[in-house]
Order: structure tokens, then C-alpha cells, then sequence
């Protein structure tokens, strides 16, 4: 550590912000912080409210301890104005270890401007580029997630959870080394759509995520038999690693499905504890739709909030049947509605009643029923149905021709009425 440049005076500037010395002309927003939110003070000056005592600890108490390379308080201040708005400090310098500990507070009126990861990285470029540190340690609490975004944002990388380390509380402990290279941004769960088989159905962005990511998660019902999404991803990719879902449990929430879920979750979590930065988890046709990949994304912001969690839309089944037997899904004024057949005949026997386009899913072992219903509303011959698209042993025929149960992979498709071009206009 070059002790000789930490005790020279500080001015450093980004964007909005300035980090700076504090000096006398600070007294003023000082006292203002002081009566408004004492409790973003730096430690050293809780409870003081006492004019003297503040102007004391602004001129003298906090240039001594840069002036003995033990610790920098430092002001934050509006680029525009030059007015104190926060503070920034490095503590626990050990000049042995050349390390320190960080740890800043904003006005609240100013914050969600950007200054808070200015000031960090401003502070810790000059920290470990000019003073020579080597190791930057940042603590924040386990579901202050602004604190964590920041702290990405500048470049600090997360270690782990410090049991009971703050007041009792755990606490998530980041650190930025001098040779760490360039910030690594948040961690992401991207849940990536590949179609429902094809795999020349699958988005540009859908194989650049396949192919960039650290991990890439498929889903299956058991360990040693391919998933559905499995056989498009391995176009793309070879790391496609297991994950086991209970993904044809039926009756709710199960003791199994939980499970999975939270098994599913914690391989997620231990990716990143080892260090990715991006895990994809793909799923057969679009992630928003009727996907595990919401379950699985709800365990794992569970376990660490501040992961960025995004979705890759893919092509649907339904939209695949169209294309695969000239259907068009919707004209003019009508609806489509998409109903599952898991949650009874009732839903889909009143969307008939519509006229408009309706689509089920999850039909497999109730085709009956839903021949049933198509004869009912005399619309059985307008109806096509598609199993196991994109897939070995794909079918598509009308709805007429089902005559038992159909694979779990069917999708069927009952236009809406239309007698002339463009009648519903
Ligand atoms: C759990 S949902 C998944 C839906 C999927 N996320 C989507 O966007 O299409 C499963 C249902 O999707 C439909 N499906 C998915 N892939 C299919 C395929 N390759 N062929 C026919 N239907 C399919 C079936 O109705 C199946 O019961």
C-alpha cells in the first residue's frame, strides 16, 4: 500500500458525482443530514448533534484518521452543485494484508441516480489503483438488493453469506481485488424459450444464449432420459446439464414437485456460488408460458434476490400447429383463448360456446372428453390437433380423427367462425 498517496487529499469525479475531502463549507448540509436522517451518518458521528462537535469531526477527526492511513471518510457530493449529499469511507485498512472494508450512505432524496455506484467505483479506482490496495471488502445485508446491484455495478464480486456477522443478522459479504478485471455485472437466470421441438424454431437470441452462458439447465422426468427441451438444445450447445422436475406429477403443489423445485433452485444457486455469471435454464416453448421455469425462478430469488432474472420468448406449440396445418390462430375481432384441460371440461366448453378460437393444451389423456365437447358445440370438424410437434412422431390431423388417448404433447386448435374474407372485421 503507498501510504503517501492515501493521505494526499482526494478529488475524484464520474458522471453526476464527486467524491471529495470534506472540509467547513460541508457544516451546513451537515447539520441538515444531522436533523433530517441521522442514521446515514459514518459511525463515528451517531448521536453527535452538538455544532461544535461536528465541525470538529468535518476539519479535524476525519482528516486525522487519512492522515494515519487508517481509515478515509470522504463526502459525496452532486456533481451540479458541489453539495454534500452522502458519504463514502474505506475502514479497516490493514496495511499488512493491503485490504480495507467500504461502506457508503446516500441522502434518500438523491438516491436511484446513479451517484451511489459512482462513488464506489470512484472510490475504490482510487483505493486500489493510485493507494495501491489490494482487496476491497463490501458487507450488506441479505435483502438490501439496491446495495448489491451497486456493488455489481462497480465491480465487486460476491463470496458468500457471513453468518450472524451484523448485529446477528447475516450478512452477504463482496469483495473487488486490484487484479480483478473488468466489472462483472449482475448474475443473471435467463429462462430461454427453444420452441416445442424443432429446433429450427428456436431465436437468434435464444442460440446466443445457449452458447454464451456458464451453465445451461434442461429439465427431465428422470435423470437418465433426455428432456423434451434437451434434444433442441444439444443443436446449439454441448453442456446442457440435467435437472430432474417432476414435471408430469399431477394434483397441485406435491411433496415431490416442491422438491424438485427447491433441488432445482439450489443447483441454480450453487452455479453461482462457483462463480457464473449467467445461468440459462431452457424450456420447451415459450418460458412464459405454462413453464417450470417460473417455479424455479421463484426458489431461486428466494434464495438470493439481487438475481437478475429474464426470459428469452420462444415460438409456442400453438403458434407451431398453426403454421403446421394452415390454420389461422385469429382475424379481425376474435379472441383466442388458450385453455388447459387439466383444470376440467368446464373452461373449455364455455370458450367454445364464444365462436371465437379456442386452443387447448394438456389434453393428452382427456381426449375424449374434448371430442366430446367439439361435438357438442357442433364445432368438430373445423378442429385440428397436433401431437408431438417438431418431435419424432409428429402428427397433425383433424380433431375428428382422435379416436383415444393422445400423447401428453398435444396441442388442438378450433378456429373461429368465419364465413367471408375479412366478415370479422
Ligand atoms: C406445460 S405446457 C408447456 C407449454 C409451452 N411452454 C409453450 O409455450 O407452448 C405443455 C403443453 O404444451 C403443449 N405442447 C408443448 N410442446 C408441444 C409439442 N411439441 N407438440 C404438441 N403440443 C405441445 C401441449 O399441450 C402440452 O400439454
Amino acid at each position: 500500500m503507498n501510504e503517501s498517496v492515501f493521505r494526499r487529499p482526494v478529488r475524484l469525479t464520474e458522471g453526476r458525482t464527486i467524491v471529495r475531502q470534506l472540509t467547513l463549507d460541508d457544516a451546513e448540509a451537515l447539520v441538515e443530514i444531522v436533523r433530517a436522517e441521522p442514521e446515514i451518518l459514518p459511525k463515528p458521528l451517531h448521536g453527535v448533534t452538538d455544532a461544535e462537535a461536528l465541525a470538529h469531526w468535518l476539519t479535524v477527526s476525519a482528516p486525522n484518521g487519512q492522515r494515519h492511513g487508517v481509515a478515509v471518510h470522504l463526502a459525496i457530493a452532486d456533481a451540479e452543485t458541489d453539495t454534500l449529499i452522502g458519504f463514502i469511507g474505506l475502514f479497516r485498512v490493514d496495511a499488512i494484508h493491503d485490504s480495507c472494508e467500504v461502506g457508503y450512505a446516500l441522502r434518500r432524496s438523491t438516491r436511484g441516480r446513479g451517484h451511489a455506484t459512482e462513488a464506489l467505483r470512484l472510490t475504490c479506482d482510487w483505493a486500489l489503483d493510485d493507494c495501491g490496495l489490494h482487496r476491497i471488502e463490501l458487507r450488506t445485508l441479505t435483502d438490501n438488493v439496491a446495495s448489491m446491484r451497486v456493488a455489481e455495478k462497480s465491480g465487486f464480486r460476491r463470496e458468500g453469506v457471513q453468518r450472524g456477522a451484523g448485529r446477528h443478522e447475516d450478512l452477504i459479504m463482496f469483495s473487488r481485488l486490484a487484479t480483478d478485471t473488468a466489472p462483472a455485472g449482475p448474475v443473471r437466470l435467463v429462462g430461454v424459450g427453444v420452441g416445442p421441438g424443432d429446433p429450427e424454431l428456436v431465436t437468434a437470441k435464444a442460440v446466443r444464449l445457449l452458447q454464451e452462458a456458464d451453465v445451461v439447465l434442461v429439465p427431465v422426468l428422470e435423470p437418465d432420459e433426455p428432456g423434451r427441451a434437451e434434444s433442441v438444445v444439444r443443436e446449439y450447445t454441448a453442456k446442457a446439464e440435467r435437472v430432474v422436475f417432476a414435471l408430469n406429477d399431477r394434483g397441485g403443489v406435491t411433496e415431490k414437485r416442491a422438491a424438485a423445485w427447491d433441488a432445482a433452485a439450489a443447483r441454480v444457486l450453487d452455479a453461482f456460488g462457483k462463480g457464473a455469471r449467467t445461468v440459462v435454464f431452457a424450456t420447451i416453448g415459450d418460458p412464459n408460458v405454462y413453464s417450470t421455469f417460473t417455479y424455479l425462478a421463484q426458489g431461486v430469488l428466494a434464495g438470493r434476490p439481487d438475481v437478475v432474472v429474464e426470459t428469452v420468448p420462444g415460438i409456442t406449440a400453438m403458434q407451431d400447429l398453426a403454421a403446421r396445418s394452415g390454420t389461422v390462430l385469429a382475424e379481425g375481432t376474435e379472441s383466442v383463448s388458450l385453455v388447459p384441460l387439466t383444470a376440467g371440461p368446464d373452461g373449455f366448453r364455455e370458450a367454445l360456446a364464444s365462436g371465437d378460437t379456442v386452443v387447448a393444451y394438456k389434453f393428452g389423456s382427456k381426449a375424449a372428453e374434448v371430442v366430446e365437447a367439439l361435438k357438442d358445440a357442433g364445432r368438430l370438424d373445423d378442429a385440428v390437433y397436433g401431437a408431438r410437434l417438431g418431435l419424432p412422431g409428429e402428427a397433425v390431423a383433424p380433431a375428428a380423427a382422435i379416436d383415444g388417448p393422445v400423447p401428453y404433447l398435444s396441442t388442438l386448435i378450433v378456429p373461429g367462425r368465419r364465413t367471408s374474407r375479412g366478415g370479422k372485421l
